[in-house]
């Protein structure tokens, strides 16, 4: 008995912790909002039950099986001749890169809990001048939060898969269901419920175009943190004997209900306060606190309750980024893990501060390279090219090179053979060729 991994309901918590995070909460709702709601949601709950929730099967499963750390995984799992395939573990490097601007943003969370409770802005505007004040100018207090950011990730990680992730996870998760259930109750007997119902349920078919179908496997790719081998190296963690599909189709459920009670939540305060739903990345920063305000001290109390919830998701998905790269650093390298968390995470940390500092006025200059700063290179990068790259590579990896038999053996207890074929066709040809469009999307080779 291994002491160092999750039970199932730990590896539940922990991998919808994972899942469940900005994505959700934060860019969803926008992302929603900017390409008519009802039908975009269709499209994405397609895309995440047919390919997101596939591919995420294929993670678990690939973790599963060989009980290590990214790298090994891959090698234990190919044949002799493939034994190359081991190189597609080091797609953890692109959940570091995620970390460094990720972590920037858990920041600016943390301090918004603390503006929700002391200084809400008191319009759409000011709301605008503060948010663009504290990263454009207000390094200090940007450094402040980022550093502490980093410091609870670290901290986390540094105490291993049960005493930290799991911990953290039991938590965080079951207060942020519970802070999204209040949410939710107030929201309903809103005016706006109502707006927003339909806003997110009844589909316009005149808005739907090529562009949000790729958007929303993007997305869907985004949310359940696939791609970058974090959920192989949770499910790596997974005690024996667990039914892995039950477990994926559970963490699935949860991220997908999370982002739609979270749009439902946004959507119902905006319309109740008459705001439009597309205005983009700024929605949660900008007009949200502006509407909080609006609501006196019922306001407050829901504005800190709101970026709690915020907090606590994006935390729980920065501690499973890291989480790959330790994994292999201390299975591998043989480092200890105190070691290996915090040699990684205090490189990453100044790596970070580049992309924290070229947002800023000052610096902005200096760290803009062609078209975009690095903050925006750095996400660029990940979500559009490196994610999509290892989402292929675990496609094509179960579908082609591993042995069929492991998968079969692992799946069709569970689901049946005609399951299982379809599953298999998904893995081979809809996923690869799906992320492969949305990859050559994203980069701007084609426009759909
Ligand atoms: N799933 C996370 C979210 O919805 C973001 C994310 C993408 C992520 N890839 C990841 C988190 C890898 C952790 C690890 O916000």
């Amino acid at each position: 008995m291994h002491t160092n991994r999750f039970t199932r309901i730990g590896f539940i918590l922990a991998a919808a912790g994972s899942a469940v995070g900005l994505g959700n909460i934060w860019k969803f709702p926008y992302i929603t909002g900017e390409n008519g709601g009802g039908v975009f949601v269709l499209i994405y709950l397609a895309t995440v039950v047919f390919i997101g929730m596939s591919v995420f099967i294929g993670e678990v499963l690939l973790g599963s099986n060989a009980h290590k750390d990214a790298v090994s995984t891959f090698e234990t799992l190919s044949p002799k001749k493939y034994k190359y395939w081991k190189y597609s573990g080091f797609t953890f490097l692109t959940g570091v890169l995620i970390l460094s601007f990720y972590a920037v943003v858990v920041g600016w969370i943390f301090h918004y809990v603390v503006v929700a409770a002391t200084a809400l802005p008191s319009s759409v505007q000011e709301a605008e001048n503060h948010f663009m004040n504290l990263l454009q100018k207000d390094i200090g207090t940007q450094i402040f939060y980022y550093t502490l950011a980093f410091f609870v990730i670290a901290y986390t990680i540094s105490r291993g898969v049960k005493k930290g992730i799991e911990t953290l996870n039991n938590i965080l998760m079951p207060t942020l269901i519970v802070i999204l259930a209040i949410l939710l109750i107030y929201s309903v007997q809103l005016e706006g419920f109502s707006k927003a119902l339909s806003f997110m349920f009844s589909p316009d078919f005149d808005k739907f175009d090529s562009s949000s179908l790729i958007l929303a496997v993007g997305h869907a790719f985004f949310t359940l943190s696939l791609g970058m081998v974090t959920i192989v190296t949770y499910a790596a963690s997974l005690d024996k004997g667990v039914n892995i599909v039950k477990a994926s189709i559970t963490i699935v459920i949860m991220d997908t209900l999370i982002a739609i009670v979270s749009g439902l939540i946004i959507f119902s305060i905006l319309f109740s306060a008459g705001q439009e739903p597309g205005k983009g990345a700024g929605l949660v920063f900008i007009t949200l606190p502006a509407v909080f305000f609006e609501m006196g001290s019922m306001g407050i109390f829901l504005a800190v309750a709101f970026f709690t919830a915020l907090a606590f998701a994006a935390v729980t998905s920065a501690v499973s980024v890291l989480e790959p790269t330790v994994m292999y650093l201390v299975e591998r390298k043989k480092m200890k893990r105190k070691k290996a968390t915090y040699s990684v995470a205090l490189i990453f940390y100044v790596v970070g501060l580049f992309a924290l500092l070229s947002n800023t006025t000052e610096f902005s200059s200096f760290l803009t390279f062609g078209s975009k700063n690095v903050f925006d290179w750095f996400d660029f990068i990940s979500a559009a090219i490196l994610m999509p790259l290892g989402g292929i590579l675990v496609a094509i990896f179960v579908g082609y090179i591993m042995d069929k038999e492991v998968s079969r053996k692992a799946l069709v207890p569970h689901i049946g053979e005609n399951l299982y074929q379809v599953w298999l066709f998904i893995m081979r040809f809809v996923a690869p060729l799906a992320i492969f469009l949305v990859m050559l999307n994203e980069m701007g080779v084609i426009q759909f």
